[in-house]
């Protein structure tokens, strides 16, 4: 597929995963590596960065102008896919997988693809944990709630004290900042960052490297060419956790 160019695709179903999270199934398979992403044309609104969480489907949760367009499209309406782009995470052995609100998105494929994979899920209520059922049947899947109103009462950070890391061979993180920071933290007292990727989110226009509105200091490496799966040990000294960019170039807590 020409890298440059939209393709347009048809809505085929959409599915309402939590109050705030949508899926929007389309007619076309993207070949992707998980955590991938691609560019999608909300005609008349923007152009957004969304990884696939199917090949044929991107979870939307809604914060602005064009998630909100997104979320509420029907089936036989059309948007415009660029990509995939960015590199993919390298999945192999044992698997840990951990996840925030929306995050769990991203991670979905890992979940439903790989064979051995431990699911550590984090959300702010019961409402709010989105596939925990699918995953489910897939994988073993621990789940925090901010609230307790499912799992462990606390931020899902704090289950990793009842999993023995050295079990693992790959660590894979998607959330929230300040979530994949506190996890960051955490792998790094038990000497585990080695193991570990992270997808990260950045605001994007290009999505192929040339504007620079996704680099994060202090290296400007951009989210969208030389990620968005960074190692843990890239990200130590990153700006994840402290601030983002905003649209405007502007930093953001
Ligand atoms: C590689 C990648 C994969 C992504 N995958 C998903 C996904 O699977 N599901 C999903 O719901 N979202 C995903 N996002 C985030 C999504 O792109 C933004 O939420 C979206 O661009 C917001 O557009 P908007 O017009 O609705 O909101 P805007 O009006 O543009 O922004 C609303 C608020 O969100 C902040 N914001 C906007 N974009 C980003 C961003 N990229 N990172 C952090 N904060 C941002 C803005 O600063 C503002 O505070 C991904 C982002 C990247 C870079
Ligand atoms: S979005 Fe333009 S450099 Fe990454």
């Amino acid at each position: 597929m020409a890298e440059g160019l939209p393709v347009t695709v048809t809505i085929t179903k959409v599915v309402k995963e939590s109050p705030g999270v949508t899926t929007v199934f389309f007619d076309r398979e993207f070949e992707s590596c998980i955590g991938q992403f691609v560019m999608v044309w909300v005609e008349g609104t923007d152009e957004i960065p969304m990884a696939l969480s199917y090949k044929n489907a991107i979870t939307i949760q809604r914060v602005g102008d064009a998630t909100t367009r997104l979320v509420a499209m029907k089936p036989g309406e059309k948007l415009g896919i660029r990509g995939p782009f960015g590199n993919g995470f390298r999945l192999h052995g044992k698997i840990l997988a951990i996840s925030g609100g929306a995050g769990t998105a991203p991670l979905l494929r890992v979940g439903l693809e790989c064979p051995d994979v431990t699911f550590l899920m984090g959300a702010r209520t019961a409402d709010e944990l989105i596939f925990h059922k699918m995953l489910t049947e897939k994988c073993d899947v621990r789940v925090a709630t901010d609230d307790g109103s499912a799992g462990f009462h606390g931020y899902v950070a704090g289950l990793l004290d009842e999993i023995s890391l050295d079990e693992y061979d790959t660590i894979v993180v998607c959330g929230p900042d300040p979530m994949m920071r506190s996890v960051l933290s955490v792998l790094q007292k038990r000497s585990s960052l080695e193991k570990s990727q992270f997808s990260m989110h950045r605001y994007m226009k290009c999505g192929v490297g040339v504007c620079g509105s996704c680099c994060m200091d202090p290296d400007g490496l951009c989210v969208c060419r030389d990620g968005p799966i960074f190692s843990g040990l890239s990200l130590q000294n990153s700006e994840l956790g402290k601030y983002h960019r905003n649209a405007a170039g502007l930093k953001e807590k």
